[in-house]
């Protein structure tokens, strides 16, 4: 059932060239000039309409929600909130009558997403589901749904729904983006075709497996790590951390790249490993003076860029190099990478790897 592979996650790892390119299928037109989502009913005048977005989910599929946030405000100029579903759901939040709200959940049974999906529902707002599961509550109880095509994820550890929740997302913020006016034609079909092109580089990305082996291997007795990035690369560095917890036991710790030296730098000693996220060309030289910090306190850095940006290896220890893509995509193909890091981690250390400790895999408690 694990299909030759160890464990489910690294199955699952695997399987995402084939997940996303399951969630694309069928929703760009055959000539990749625009995202055709009919599985949603919003119609051009909604569309155009929405004037707020508020994204609620838990974990991983809140991580991914602030990616989408970023690409949704980029494309589309509407402006979105991210919320964790517990936080949202006890505060009153600002709703306009043409607020959207997109919950986003793997399992679509998750108690607090399904609760502030309930509320916001009474409110009389809109809700998207994003979700993995097509007979799930959130399915039925949603306006609209884009079911993520990833297959049943059995390690606890979220990767494949990941990975083509930020497929769907992309999808949506294009659509909503076009038909907003806010892209052209000719900027929709370079982004159409970049998306296409996700599989074949997130199979390529699978490459680096026996480097990211290698490096936990090494830093298996680690009892800290700190991922840092700025902006697209700072959402993923949350993912990143977060992988690394729940299956390694490693502490591992999310920061703003810029953020670090208004306290956390104070954490940076001699061997602590960073993983330095260094995917977005226009952030890249800011990153690199965070890069230079850490470094200087002693840190050992992992640090990951584009194919061909051999600079970074002036500033960290080792590189890992990611396939080329545009730098709103790279997210999908970066956490890649992390996701394996973390695997190795916890294999290394003897964990239970698709069950770590204190973790269910569908959450129905509040
Ligand atoms: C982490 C993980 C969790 C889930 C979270 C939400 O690897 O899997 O953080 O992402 O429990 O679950 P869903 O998406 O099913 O609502």
């Amino acid at each position: 059932e694990r299909g030759g592979y160890p464990h489910f996650m690294l199955k699952e790892i695997h399987e995402q060239p084939k997940a996303v390119r399951d969630t694309l299928r069928g929703r760009v037109a055959d000539d990749l000039s625009r995202v055709t989502l009919d599985d949603i009913h919003m119609d051009e005048a909604y569309t155009k309409k929405v004037d707020r977005i508020h994204i609620v989910a838990c974990g991983t599929s809140w991580h991914a929600g602030l990616v989408g946030k970023a690409v949704i405000e980029q494309y589309a100029r509407i402006p979105v909130d991210v919320e964790i579903a517990s936080e949202y759901r006890y505060r009153s939040p600002i709703f306009s009558e043409n607020t959207l709200v997109i919950v986003i959940s793997q399992s679509g049974e998750t108690a607090d997403t399904l609760a502030a999906l309930r509320e916001v529902k009474q409110q009389g707002l809109r809700v998207l589901a994003i979700t993995n599961v097509v007979g799930s509550s959130a399915a039925r109880e949603a306006d609209d749904v884009i079911v993520t095509w990833a297959g049943p994820e059995i390690a606890v550890a979220s990767t494949k729904a990941y990975t083509t929740q930020l497929a769907a997302l992309y999808l949506l913020a294009i659509h909503f983006a076009h038909v907003r006016g806010h892209l052209a034609d000719a900027e929709v079909r370079e982004l159409i075709e970049a998306l296409d092109g996700l599989p074949a580089i997130a199979e390529q990305v699978l490459d680096t497996a026996p480097q990211l082996e290698n490096f936990a291997a090494r830093y298996v007795e680690a009892t800290d790590a700190f991922f840092i990035g700025r902006g697209l690369d700072y959402s993923l560095s949350l993912e990143g951390a977060l992988k690394l917890k729940e299956i390694s036991y490693i502490h591992a710790e999310a920061y703003a790249a810029g953020e670090l030296k208004h306290g956390t730098l104070a954490l940076i000693t001699e061997g602590v490993p960073v993983i330095a996220l260094a995917t977005q060309p226009q952030l890249y030289e800011k990153t690199v003076s965070n890069i230079v910090e850490v470094k200087a306190r002693g840190a050992f850095v992992l640090g990951m860029t584009w194919v061909g940006n051999e600079d970074l290896e002036k500033s960290v220890d080792e590189v890992i190099y990611l396939p080329k893509t545009l730098p709103a995509l790279a997210p999908l193909v970066a956490v890649i990478p992390m996701q394996l890091l973390s695997y190795y981690a916890a294999v290394a250390r003897g964990n239970d790897v698709d069950k770590p400790r204190n973790l269910a895999k569908s959450v129905t408690v509040e």
